[in-house]
């Protein structure tokens, strides 16, 4: 978020000098080089109108944090995988380092900008931080959550919904808000621009996120209701959308939702509301989680229950490893837990996603849960390693061929266009297709001959006669 965010800001404010530093070498060299770290549709674009004008990615981090006024602050902050708030609360570890390192080396007063989710009443705990390392220097803190979406970042960049800044209510703080506020004012209305206290722009990111992730539940738990009555959740989502107070956007039934945000946001406004003793509310929140594992292990059970209860030694591609089409990111991605539960139903998986690496796949499958927020060395991969039930392939058509079935779980358009007459024939019978993002069109597939499961749609008779999936 971090990479993208600046680029623009950059290119929206060419008299801005921006930098962007980081630790890692091997990052910094992509970001100078014609393979950028991330891919993100636009982005090359951007870095290259700005790159050595006045964009630039350094690995001296402490040189350009004591010549810049303002600092934006991105990095990580993964659930706790141990200790106190284990499994929910965020770990500040890297945010506090960064802290240090900015009293550490400033001799001039700075603008500190949260970019990075954190958790509420987090600003509170850099400032003292800052303040009590400052030796004099003044420090303001600002909160300015991002709330672009991976895929889609450029574009959302360009043209936000809006642009959130909290800050100290004292002159200092107002006018701290007033400085970020006219950079953004470079290419954002200014009416679009929110001004707001330091908490409740943070809390506003995590609300946000978890009322998106809630709607993704509330359709998904809507999938499975129509599965079994026989209504269509398209249609249902569609009827229920049009009603413009809930609005058409967000509805759409998946596999469950992934992603570096949404769970993490969530299990972290879930352990802020237990510590302000709050339980009902942390409750509340928690059925989200609950839902989206629920229908990743529902999607498993179908794959395994359609195909006479048992996958074992059978072939099942995995077509679309990402969390969402247009990225390579895999973090929290569906595709995890159902190929994790394939695997220990003793299926072989032939992977394929037109932007994952296959290291990374490999990475995915064998690392403990909650480790991939925190840097690559430190991760723990299990012991066993990647099963050998897994291979991962470079297009479609291997993937396919002399399988029994076929599992859609990311919504790559040119899944849309391949040719599943081609795939049928290369196939074991009975063909199963199982699509986790309704992106195939399942009468002309029936009509090929497969026997298709379209999430939160009627079954056709095949599923119907098969056990019920809890
Ligand atoms: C999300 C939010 O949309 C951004 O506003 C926010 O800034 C970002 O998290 C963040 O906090 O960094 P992102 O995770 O990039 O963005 O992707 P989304 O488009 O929100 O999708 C998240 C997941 O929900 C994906 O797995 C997607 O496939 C799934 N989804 C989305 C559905 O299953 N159904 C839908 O209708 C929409």
């Amino acid at each position: 978020m971090g990479g993208p965010t600046m680029a623009v800001m950059a290119l929206k404010c060419p008299e801005i000098e921006v930098v962007v530093v980081d630790i890692s070498e091997p990052r910094i060299n992509a970001w100078n080089s014609d393979r950028l770290p991330i891919y993100e549709p636009g982005l090359e674009d951007v870095v290259k109108q700005c790159r050595g004008k006045n964009l630039f990615f350094s690995t001296d981090v402490e040189k350009h944090v004591f010549e810049s006024d303002i600092v934006f602050v991105s990095v990580n902050t993964p659930t706790k995988t141990q200790g106190l708030g284990a499994g929910k609360a965020a770990d500040l570890t890297y945010w506090e380092s960064a802290a240090r390192m900015i009293a550490d080396v400033s001799k001039s007063s700075k603008i500190v900008v949260e970019k990075s989710t954190v958790p509420v009443r987090t600003a509170e705990a850099i400032e003292k931080i800052l303040t009590h390392n400052s030796k004099g220097i003044e420090f303001q803190i600002l909160s300015n959550p991002e709330f672009l979406a991976e895929g889609t970042a450029i574009k959302d960049l360009y043209n936000p919904d809006r642009v959130l800044i909290g800050g100290r209510d004292t002159a200092a703080g107002q006018k701290a808000i007033k400085a970020l506020r006219d950079v953004y004012a470079h290419w954002v209305p200014v009416e679009q621009i929110i001004c707001t206290n330091l908490w409740s722009a943070e809390l506003s990111k995590l609300a946000a996120n978890a009322f998106l992730a809630q709607r993704i539940s509330s359709v998904n738990a809507m999938s499975a209701l129509c599965e079994a009555t026989g209504a269509d959740v398209t249609q249902v989502a569609h009827a229920v959308g049009t009603d413009t107070r809930i609005g058409p956007k967000f509805l759409n039934a998946s596999v469950g939702f992934g992603g570096s945000c949404f769970q993490k946001d969530i299990l972290n406004l879930i352990y802020i509301c237990e510590c302000n003793g709050l339980p009902e509310a942390a409750n509340y929140w928690k059925q989200v989680v609950k839902v989206n594992d629920y229908q990743k292990i529902r999607f498993a059970n179908r794959v395994v229950s359609s195909m006479f209860n048992t996958v074992s030694g059978k072939k099942i591609a995995i077509l679309g490893f990402a969390f969402k089409k247009d990225t390579g990111d895999t973090r929290e991605t569906p595709a995890i837990d159902v190929c994790n539960r394939l695997v220990a139903d003793k299926a072989k998986l032939s992977i394929y996603d037109p932007q994952v690496l296959e290291e990374q796949i490999r990475r995915d499958l064998s690392m403990a849960r909650f480790d991939w927020d925190h840097p690559v060395p430190l991760q723990q991969i299990k012991a066993e390693g990647i099963s050998e039930q897994v291979n991962v392939v470079s297009d479609a058509y291997e993937a396919t061929k002399d399988a029994h079935g076929l599992c859609v779980l990311t919504e790559w358009d040119e899944f849309k266009s391949l040719d599943f007459k081609k795939i049928f024939d290369n196939m074991q019978k009975p063909a199963f297709v199982f699509d986790g993002r309704n992106v195939v069109d399942a009468v002309k597939l029936r009509e090929i001959g497969f026997i298709v499961y379209s999430i939160g749609k009627p079954l056709d008779s095949w599923l119907k006669d098969m056990p019920a999936v809890a």
